[in-house]
């Protein structure tokens, strides 16, 4: 594992002392994946390997280089897909914890609950089950097209970034497939930084967003569960006030790069400007998002196929474009509380200074 490295403090904007990342350069990729055949599915987002398993992985005698190597590829493409996976529920939770350890995951950090996972629910605690036959009855950020909404855009998300630590990693396996349809897309946050101009990105660093998803109190109301108050992965995510307040723009700890870190899903409010500025920066902001498909990628899944993203560099969004029966198993890691350190470099900075 990682050791606690003491950060120069002098540069950080951000980030609780309570839950501050074990690593304070970022990682160095390893080579130890070179043996998988993969294929970079975008120019910036998005990485396809092939005969990768991750219950072979655990088992392996080099199973903490591989998991770190992966973790490095993952918040380098943003999202990896694995074709395939023969994995538990158990498993999962396994390989979730070991990958945010192994990039240096605050010691704080662990598994999240999930505000709205039932007590008791038959995969346990850390296992948010993905349903469409639970979004039928929910609402949240399933954004069904309906009278409220026709945009199919209006899910883009990352995953609970209402919380104080929100999360790192997220895999999510999905089992059960309508016969079309279903697909998911992601979208680059670091690339989304690189499209600001200098003068706007500048202003963007200096400030905050809040966070809310007290849409999940109505939520719970309708799926008949109560909110989980308990520590939901960290000391810091805990009660019923599910609101956190976050840098604009972020420093991912394992790449050392710069991301916009709002999202449509979740994110209310730019702090210290009037409420007209700040609607029109969150609305430019998720503009670049929806309108660049050159920073997104748009995955098919076939049974049993499993994503691994970074939710700190990207946001994703569901497609509910079908009527069958769609379900698969979600884990989310939990990471650092963000931050951004003001000498960190962009995607395509640091990319131009190595190549
Ligand atoms: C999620 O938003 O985490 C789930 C995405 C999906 O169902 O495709």
């Amino acid at each position: 594992m990682p050791t606690v490295i003491e950060q120069d403090r002098t540069t950080l904007r951000g980030g609780h002392p309570e839950a501050r990342p074990r690593i304070s350069r970022p990682l160095e990729y390893t080579g130890s994946l070179d043996t998988y055949q993969c294929q970079d599915l975008t120019p910036v987002i998005g990485r396809e390997y092939q005969g990768l398993q991750v219950a072979e992985i655990l088992h392996s005698a080099e199973r903490d280089q591989l998991i770190q190597d992966l973790a490095v590829t993952i918040s380098t493409r943003g999202v990896v897909f694995l074709r395939d996976q023969n994995v538990t529920p158990q498993q999962m939770r396994d390989f979730a914890e070991r990958l945010t350890q192994l990039a240096g995951c605050p010691e704080s950090s662990g598994l999240h609950v999930h505000p709205l996972t039932e007590e008791g629910s038959e995969l346990g605690d850390q296992i948010s089950v993905i349903s469409s036959e639970k979004q039928k009855k929910g609402g949240g950020l399933t954004h069904q097209l309906n009278d409220v909404s026709r945009l199919a855009s209006a899910g883009w998300h990352t995953d609970i970034s209402f919380e104080r630590v929100p999360s790192d990693y997220a895999m999510l396996k999905i089992h059960t497939l309508p016969q079309t349809g279903g697909d998911t897309l992601w979208a680059s946050g670091y690339e989304i930084y690189d499209r600001l101009s200098p003068e706007m990105a500048s202003f963007l660093e200096g400030l905050t967003a809040t966070h809310d998803a007290s849409f999940f109190h109505e939520e719970a109301r309708r799926l008949g569960n109560p909110l989980r108050r308990s520590l939901r992965g960290s000391p810091l995510n805990h009660g019923e006030d599910l609101k956190a307040v976050h840098p604009v723009i972020r420093t991912n700890p394992v790449t050392g790069w710069k991301s916009v870190y709002v999202n449509k899903g979740f994110t209310k409010r730019i702090n210290g400007v009037t409420k007209d500025e700040s609607d029109v920066l969150l609305q430019y902001l998720f503009n670049l998002l929806t309108q660049n498909h050159d920073a997104q990628i748009r995955f098919k899944w076939r049974k049993n196929d499993m994503a691994i993203w970074d939710n700190r560099s990207t946001w994703h969004c569901a497609t509910y474009d079908y009527a069958g029966t769609r379900t698969g198993d979600r884990v989310c890691s939990l990471g650092e509380a963000p931050y951004l350190d003001i000498q960190s470099q962009s995607r395509r900075q640091a990319l131009s200074e190595t190549q």
